[in-house]
Formats: structure tokens, sequence, C-alpha cells
């Protein structure tokens, strides 16, 4: 969810839609804002996309220069209007991202009191206590402080009162949240992105502080409910208006921008034949890798595993953040950890990563939203430079995790001793060539549309892999569930016997990602049992692949002919253009798919 609290000169609905807009990556469930107007308190919300709470002010407009904002990703309760934040309970509003684990033991000393609840989120269980507070006699200082102090759980907090056209007040345990200063106004955000419009002065919360804001400036108390000073940074970030440069949609954009990003990443990182990478990255100083992400991200690392340890010799553990964070698992002494995040906000890796912290050797973060939580928190942050990436579904940030990743896998490999110079240039040469791969195979473009009017057809999808392929079979599976809603498993080739292929039957598409390496031998036969029992192949190799295997199968689509050791980030791309044009044949919604946040910063 996303959060915004302004403290403006003029009227504050379009300055908090605006920022809205600029973290609806958190959720896009509901919107909803309240303002103070002549010290009466008042509210708008609305289910569904942005818009319809734009569409809403324009016939109910709310007056105020004091207001608070949310978009929502539904944790208690449905997206509904009545769900949707601000919550209000008599003298105030509230909004919140995060979860209140003892909400109901709140909800039933509330109820007893007789307080009547009017949803079934969390969040208004906050703004009832602080009535209660208020009813009791407390002024709205207090009374906020005393409801902050009974919440278990993690939230990022902003209240507004009425009668109170001057103060907010911001609480921060788990979510994250920022302050930002202006000339005589003041601002809150979920992150600094919100507020990059209105002010690059930014002050971050520490986890347990609460603020008393008002145009005069913030008062900020530690969790110990004593007076902090926290700086205030200059926080440089692009304000410029993202714009889907033509193309249909965002998603659309990003598959195409692949091979510039990838390139200019690439410029970055690599000067004179050389990797540049921070001197304090040693990889001599470690014996193993624990890698943690969600999502995209999590399948990113899935696939450097295999190239840290066949090219660099060292052990890699792969886990996904919402289980590695409760496993407790003992990190040995000499471990690298390395958080993956596109955001660098998504709530579980960055709770995950705090349970590294002190533990592991490194803290490294591979992020592409340089100005985030978990770079901040990181002892080195290593930005994917893929530029703002906008559709839910991870693309191009998912081709320069990679790229980023199996040039820290080169550097690693060089550092210990584990490859010799001819083979790291040629290795780098080939890596070299993937942007330009990428580009010419942007082509295949008409054959993928054509291929997916028949996909979007099918109930389930099966992608098979191996190797470092087998987490873009992964990839490829989450991307097509995420866009079109069809059923997708991606497995690894070889464990499709022990269990998988009781599914296969004419009815089951299974694109086989094949890519001429030393496994493609036994990926084809793999093929060749799918295709004993009637399974439809969609194979994807390059034309001697094709030629070799790809008699009797269903479809093909040709790549060009790609180093094996790098293929995931090249194959990449048919994966995500087929779940692009089976979301448009199907007709969803691409950019943002049903259900889904870019940002998760719930648990
Ligand atoms: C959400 C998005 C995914 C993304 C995952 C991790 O679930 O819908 O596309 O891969 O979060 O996000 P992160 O920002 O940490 O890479």
């Amino acid at each position: 969810c996303g959060i915004i609290g302004v403290l403006g000169h003029h009227e504050v609905a379009p300055l908090l839609v605006e920022a809205l807009k600029r973290l609806e990556y958190r959720g896009y469930d509901s919107a909803g804002i309240a303002t103070v107007e002549n010290g009466v308190l008042d509210r708008r919300r609305a289910v569904g996309k942005l818009v319809n709470l734009s569409d809403l002010l324009v016939h109910e407009p709310l007056a105020g220069k004091a207001g608070i904002g949310h978009t929502r990703w539904a944790t208690h309760g449905a997206p509904t209007v009545g769900n949707a934040h601000p919550h209000k309970a008599g003298p105030v509003c509230v909004v919140h991202n995060g979860i209140i684990e003892n909400f109901q033991e709140l909800r039933r000393e509330l109820s007893d009191a007789g307080y009547r609840f009017d949803s079934e989120t969390d969040t208004e269980t906050i703004a009832l206590l602080t009535q209660s507070y208020m009813d009791g006699g407390m002024d709205a200082i207090t009374a906020a402080k005393s409801t902050i102090g009974r919440l278990e759980g993690a939230f990022g907090l902003c209240f507004l009162f009425e009668g109170q056209g001057d103060l907010l007040i911001a609480a921060r345990k788990g979510s994250p949240l920022a302050i930002g200063h202006g000339d005589g106004e003041m601002f809150i955000g979920s992150d600094a992105i919100a507020l990059a419009p209105m002010t690059d002065q930014i002050t971050y919360l520490e986890d347990g502080d609460h603020a008393i804001v008002t145009r005069a400036g913030a008062k900020i108390f530690g969790s110990d409910g004593a007076p902090v000073s926290r700086p205030i940074k200059t926080v440089h970030l692009d304000a410029t208006r993202i714009e889907k440069a033509g193309h249909k949609h965002f998603m659309a954009k990003e598959i195409a921008e692949q091979p510039i990003v990838l390139a200019e990443a690439m410029t970055h990182y690599v000067q004179n034949g050389e990797i540049t990478l921070p001197e304090a990255l040693d990889f001599t100083k470690f014996d193993r890798i624990t890698m943690v992400a969600c999502g995209t991200a999590y399948l990113a690392c899935l696939t450097a595993k295999y190239w840290f340890e066949q090219i660099a010799r060292i052990p890699v553990e792969v886990d996904v953040a919402s289980e590695f964070r409760y496993r407790e698992p003992p990190i040995p002494a000499r471990t690298l950890a390395i958080f993956v995040s596109q955001s660098g906000e998504t709530a579980d890796t960055l709770a995950a990563l705090h349970y590294a912290k002190g533990k592991a050797d490194m803290i490294l973060s591979v992020v592409n939203v340089t100005e985030s939580s978990m770079a901040r928190d990181s002892d080195l942050a290593l930005p994917i430079l893929a530029g703002v990436e906008v559709s839910v579904a991870s693309t191009k940030a998912f081709t320069c995790q990679l790229s980023l990743l199996s040039l820290l896998t080169l550097k690693a490999a060089q550092q210990r001793g584990k490859i010799d110079i001819g083979t790291a240039a040629k290795h780098l040469e080939n890596l070299k060539k993937i942007p330009s791969l990428i580009s010419h195979s942007l082509a295949i473009s008409s054959d993928v549309k054509k291929i997916a009017r028949k996909i979007a057809k099918a109930e389930d999808v099966l992608f098979l892999g191996r190797g470092a392929m087998f987490p873009l079979a992964l990839e490829g599976a989450l991307k097509l569930k995420e866009l079109s809603y069809i059923h997708a498993e991606g497995y690894a080739s070889g464990e499709l016997k022990h269990g998988p292929i009781a599914l296969i039957d004419n009815r089951v598409p299974v694109v086989v990602m094949a890519p001429r390496d030393a496994l493609f031998d036994k990926t084809v036969s793999n093929m060749q049992e799918v295709m004993a029992r009637g399974g439809k192949v969609l194979l994807i190799s390059d034309a001697k692949g094709i030629a070799q295997a790809g008699q009797g199968v269903w479809e093909t689509l040709t790549m060009p002919e790609v180093d094996p050791v790098f293929a995931p980030i090249l194959y990449a791309l048919p994966a995500q253009l087929l779940a692009y044009y089976t979301a448009i044949a199907k007709g969803t919604d691409v950019d943002q798919p049903r259900n889904l946040a870019k940002s998760v910063t719930v648990e």
C-alpha cells in the first residue's frame, strides 16, 4: 500500500492524487483521500484504479490545504469502498500500510466499549482506538501516541484530525516512511518517489519512530518516546513523467527497452575489458553465498546459483524471503548475503535482509531503486540500472538483474582464481553480445503473437528447462499466470517423469526452453516423452536445434545462436513475449494484472 500526507499552502487534493499515481505500483485495489477544510474532516474513496477516485473528485471535490491519501493492496477485507482508506472514526482519519497483528483483540475491546465497526479492516481499529482515547479526554497527539504504543505488527501510519489543519502524525514500524521538507510545507510519503515532484529534502524515519508534523517542521521521537534527530538528505530522483513512448503498454515498452538498458548497464560495469565493482566486494573473503528474494527476482537468484557454482565454484543457497525470514537459518562465517529486488521495498525481502544483518559477513543488495530501504540498509548496494519499471510484471529488471549477477559471477571467478584471463575475456565478450541478440530477437514477436492466440485457449501450460534454463522455465510459467491467469507450471525437464507427466494430454501446451547447451540432448529426450503422450510441444531453440529436434513438434520459435552459459538472459525474451501476447489475446489488464502489486510492502 502507498501513503501520502500533505500540509500545503494550496489545495491538496490534486497533489494527493498525483502522489498516489506515483505510489500505484504498491497496489491498485482501491484509493482514497481525506482533507481538513475549515476544521471539517471529510474523505472520498473509490474501488479499483486511481482514475476512479479522480473521477469521483470531479463530481464531489474535496477542499482543504491539509490531507492524507492511500492506495491499497487488500490484506484484511475485500477491495470495497468500505474497506478503502482513509479510515475515519469521529474526529480522526488514518491511512495505514502493513498489518496490525493484534487487531482482533483491540477490536473486541472497542466493541465491548460500544464502538461500532464499518469495515473488515485492521486499520479501522487504529482510527477507533484513537477516537476512544479522545473521547476519554486526550488531545489528538496524546491519543495518537497512546494508540501507536498499543499496536503490534508492521505499520506505516499517517493521522489527520478534525479541527487540526496544521497537524499530521506519522509512525513507522517495519513499513518505511519518509518525511519531505518544503518551503513552509511538509509532506509524508511511503517513499521518496511519491514526494519527488514536491521536494527532494527527505528525512527517513527509523524503525519505531513517530513524528509530529506541522508546517513549521517535524518533531521526531524514537521508540522510547524520547526526541531524536534524524538527518535531512537531498534525494535526487528523476521526477520526469513516465511515458509509454508509443507502445500500447508499459510492458511492451519495457521489453523493447532491454537491449538499450542492458548495453548501458554493461558499459557502466565493464570498462576497458575490466569488470569494475567497488573494492569492498572481495569474493576471496567468502566461502558461500546466500541469496534471498521474492517473485521474479527470486528466479534471477536461482539462475545465478548455476553461474556462481559452475563458474566461480562457490556454493550458493537461494531462498524465497518469506520462508528465509522465519526459518532462522544459521548463517556461517564467511557468508556473503545477497538480496535482489527491483523496488528495494518488498517487505519480506527487507525483513530477510534485517535478519541477516550482523550474521552475514556482508550484506549486498542488487536493486533497481537506489533510494530504496534495502539499498540504504545494506553494506553495499549495486544498481541494476534498468530505469523506471512501471509494468507490474517485471521484464527489463529481470534481465538486468541476470546481467549484473553474471558480472558478479565472473568477478568472483577471477578473484577466486577459478578462471583464466582468456576464458574470462571470452565470457565477457559473449555477455556483451546479448543486448544485440535480444534486439534481433524482437522480430520473433509476430510468430509469438500467432502462437499466443492458441495458448490463450489452454487451461494449463507447462514450461520445461534444464540447468540454468530451469529457473527460466519457472519464470516463463510465472509470467504467463500473472498476466493471462492461465494455470502454468515450470519444471526441471528431468523431473517431469516424477509426477507432472501425468498432466500431459493433447490439450496441454508444453513450452520447452532448449538452447543448444551440454544438456540439449537430454532436454530433447524429455520433450520426446511429452510428445509420446500426445503433449503439444512449443520448442524454443536456435535454427540448428530446431533442425535437429523439431520434427513433429506443435510449434517452434527460432532464436539466434548464443553462448549457452548466458542463454537464460536471451531466452527471457520469448518467455516475456509469450505472456504478453497471451494476455493481449485474452484481453486481460497487461500492466496491472488483477490481485497483484508491483511492490508488496506487507508480508
Ligand atoms: C511482486 C511483483 C513481482 C516481483 C516481486 C518482487 O510480487 O508482482 O513482479 O517480482 O514483487 O519484487 P521486488 O521489487 O522485490 O523485485
